[in-house]
């Protein structure tokens, strides 16, 4: 890995490892409390790696926790944001333990899946790796299993290829524009092998990857198509797979190999 991937601002890393909020962070640096390398720095937008940069606070070296990093198999019906009324979140699927070691909202999930969506979730303190892994600029392949409402015959099949290779334009959805999607593969499954909520056989099911996360991307591509999705989840990030030996609405962490494989090269514009 480059140096600059592991550069964080100096304020995201005090907060990060509770010298206070934002605010107060700021106004430390800005004041010349903090040095990087035996330097005080007074711009809280440096960009300082807190694993081989020296980081002081009023002469007092920085404890830095390491990141965490796990996998959730997410659970239909979680929303991925940290606050719901409603809904469970997927934060609250954590031990009290994985909560209370990352306080101040430092998790973050890799990207997000609809709540109706289940499968692979990352969540992290890395807020490198997060940008590495959802910026559209890296391309990262995402993998979804879906489920469709309609049988799609084989000549239908090879149109939905077709359309989907030369890059699918999808309806404006939410606040989200008409959009022409980036090229993505389609891969048919064997329907038998697969069963629905309620134990019967989907009328259709495909592997669907895409290299980028517009939202509600993998539905509206299938809207497109003037099919449905009534079943989808994720089940590889890049090189991560889904374990799939984790149960519905449970996590574990990930190792180094998988973090590795998780993540993305830096891309030079
Ligand atoms: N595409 C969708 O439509 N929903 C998701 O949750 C993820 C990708």
């Amino acid at each position: 890995m480059s140096d600059l991937k592991n550069k964080e601002r100096l304020d995201k890393i005090l907060s990060n490892n509770g010298i206070g909020t934002r605010r107060d962070v700021k106004h430390l640096i800005r004041c010349g409390k903090v040095s990087v390398n035996g330097v005080a720095v007074f711009e809280p937008e440096f960009h300082a790696d807190s694993f081989s940069d020296e980081i002081c606070v009023e002469g007092k070296k920085l404890n830095v926790e390491p990141n965490a990093y796990f996998m959730m198999n997410k659970a239909g019906g979680a929303v991925c944001s940290t606050k719901s009324d409603r809904r469970r979140t997927v934060f609250e699927y954590l031990s009290p333990e994985d909560n209370r070691m990352y306080p101040g909202g430092r998790l973050s999930t890799v990207g997000r899946l609809d709540a109706d969506t289940e499968g692979l979730l990352v969540i992290t303190s890395d807020g490198s790796l997060i940008h590495r892994v959802t910026f559209p600029k890296y391309e990262v392949p995402k993998t979804y299993l879906v489920y469709l409402r309609d049988v799609v015959d084989d000549s239908k099949k090879i149109s939905y290829e077709k359309k989907l290779a030369s890059g699918i334009h999808i309806a404006a959805e939410g606040k989200d524009g008409e959009a022409d999607c980036r090229p993505a593969v389609i891969e048919w499954k064997d329907k038998k092998l697969y069963y629905t909520k309620s134990g019967g056989t989907p009328s259709e099911v495909c592997c669907l990857t895409v290299t980028e996360g517009k939202f509600h991307e993998v539905k509206r591509i299938f809207k497109a198509l003037e099919n449905e999705v009534v079943y989808l989840k994720r089940i590889r990030i890049n090189g991560l797979f889904l374990d799939e030996t984790l149960p519905e609405g449970s996590y574990r962490r990930l190792t180094e190999d998988e973090i590795r494989l998780l993540d993305a090269e830096e891309k030079n514009d």
